[in-house]
């Protein structure tokens, strides 16, 4: 067994709200959480679990803190190698221009090991633990993702995309083939985890979205996904232009039957036509179905997508770009649907889950500010509902992205029984872009508003909106440092 003693940033389970542990010992055996006590308990833990509490006891004091493992719940990997550039047109011409083009080039192996090792270092110091990944439509080089997750020890969820119309004939499959491939995939895929404690890597049903997808393809998809029980990611009203193409497409598909419409309608219009009851119908809404951005989501969606247990990867510096629009995630928050973040790079260029944190907290302002300017807020209130604090972002990017996941029985937080996903942060590592003062003489924390300096959630709150990879000093995958203490990467 292992222990670490320190600080440990908890989020709880059940509630949008993070716990602060100070003077912790959290006990690891073979990769899982067997107890989280007081460091007073340490004696009688060493007892219990019979580990010698010197030698097997890593202690990180001084203002150093664990956070658990974040989760990025949308990144397409093929797409590092252009993130940060071609962040200037719409949705649809994007992907025409530069994404499929790109995405293309990835049936070369070698061309995709050295992009894809390369974003899971960078991803694993950016202290994300744990990936929801689009590859590509080649399942040979998705299979090379795997492997490069394994190697690296970042946990991985994986889809080889499924496309089968309106893409360039050379970066789509025929539709027997896209159910064919993405069968094999999720065989070989589950292959790589064998002599492993715990499965690292897992595949992932992708039906890119609805616009490269027919039907056919889609219900192939989802019976997939039931046979072999798997997680299934797609992309769901994300921006104007695809919500009208979609919009299009099957009012084409709708003359040709004489179906009526049953949808509930109502007040809202049609449904129908719409991604969200579509992806219902063809059975790829349940339970571990992961919907990218849902910004232009309708009440009656967010009840729906609640109703199946699907849940929502917010990427709000994607959808900066391409949606039109901002995901009102407060009230998606109310409404009880589930929520984890996503980077989805290269639509968000960061591949980052402390820029999605601030993202969030942005977007969400956002939104109340437009809110307040409109005047739809009236009276003396100077605030609206809209806000999201870092503290829930925070917990969205762990405890969020485990729910969505359908793992917040084994991920998220530090508990008995979870895996040991954990990032060690040193807000005073060498180069660390913020700094924090401290009351040396004040023997204990005094609030900031009675004259106090920071106290250790203003230093974990400095840590959200201003850290970076320069504070990760080092990163467990189940118990497995991937990145060790000091910074350096365990395998390359
Ligand atoms: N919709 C379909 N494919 C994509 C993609 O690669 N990125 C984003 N942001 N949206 C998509
Ligand atoms: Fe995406």
């Amino acid at each position: 067994m292992r222990v670490y003693r320190g600080t440990f940033v908890n989020p709880l389970n059940d509630r949008r709200y993070i716990d602060f542990l100070r003077d912790h010992i959290v006990g690891v055996q073979d990769g899982t959480i067997a107890f989280v006590e007081p460091a007073s308990r340490l004696g009688e833990m060493a007892t219990i679990h019979g580990f010698n509490p010197e030698s097997d006891v890593s202690v990180f004091m001084g203002n150093q803190f664990f956070i658990p493992g974040m989760i990025d719940t949308h990144i397409h990997a093929p797409q590092y190698a252009f993130t940060g550039t071609a962040t200037s047109c719409p949705l649809m011409e994007w992907l025409e221009k530069f994404t499929y083009p790109t995405e293309s080039r990835f049936s070369d192996l070698g061309f995709a090991e050295q992009v894809y090792s390369k974003l899971i270092s960078r991803l694993l110091k950016n202290g994300c633990t744990t990936g929801l990944y689009y590859a590509t439509i080649h399942n040979e080089s998705s299979l090379a993702l795997a492997r490069c997750a394994l190697r690296a020890g970042q946990r991985a969820f994986i889809g080889k995309v499924a496309m089968d119309r309106n893409a360039p004939d050379h970066y789509r499959q025929a539709t027997a083939t896209a159910i064919e491939e993405t069968e094999r995939f999720i065989l070989d895929a589950r292959q790589l985890n064998s002599g492993l404690t715990h499965p690292l890597v897992e595949p992932v049903v992708t039906p890119r979205f609805i616009p490269t997808c027919t039907s056919d393809l889609m219900s192939g998809l989802a019976a997939l996904a039931a046979k072999h029980h798997c997680l299934i990611q797609t992309h769901a009203v994300e921006s104007i232009d695809e919500v009208a193409f979609v919009k299009s497409l099957h009012d084409a598909e709708a003359r040709h039957e004489d179906d009526a419409c049953h949808c509930s309608g109502g007040e809202t219009g049609c449904l129908c036509e719409r991604d969200i009851m579509i992806l219902d119908k063809l059975g790829l809404l349940k339970p571990g179905t992961v919907l990218a951005h849902a910004v232009h989501l309708k009440e009656e969606e967010a009840a729906l997508i609640k109703e199946r247990g699907a849940a929502i990867s917010h990427c709000p510096l994607s959808n900066y770009f391409f949606s039109q629009g901002v995901l009102p995630l407060r009230r998606c928050l109310d409404w009880g649907v589930t929520v984890g973040l996503g980077t989805d790079v290269a639509g968000g260029y960061a591949p980052s889950l402390l820029t999605a944190i601030r993202e969030t907290v942005v977007s969400s302002r956002t939104l109340e500010n437009r809110e307040l300017q409109e005047g739809r807020v009236g009276g003396p209130r100077l605030r609206s509902e809209l806000r999201v604090t870092w503290r829930e972002a925070l917990w969205l990017a762990t405890m969020g992205g485990a729910q969505s996941l359908m793992l917040a029985n084994r991920l998220g937080s530090f508990a008995p029984g979870k895996l040991f996903d954990a990032v060690l942060v040193d807000p005073q590592a060498p180069g660390s872009p913020f700094d924090v003062f401290i009351d040396a003489a004040a023997g204990g924390e005094r609030p900031r508003a009675q004259g106090g300096l920071d106290t250790l959630e203003d230093i974990v709150e400095k840590y959200v909106n201003l850290g970076d990879d320069r504070n990760h000093v080092a990163v467990w995958v189940q118990g497995r440092e991937v990145v060790a203490a000091g910074g350096q990467l365990v395998a390359a």
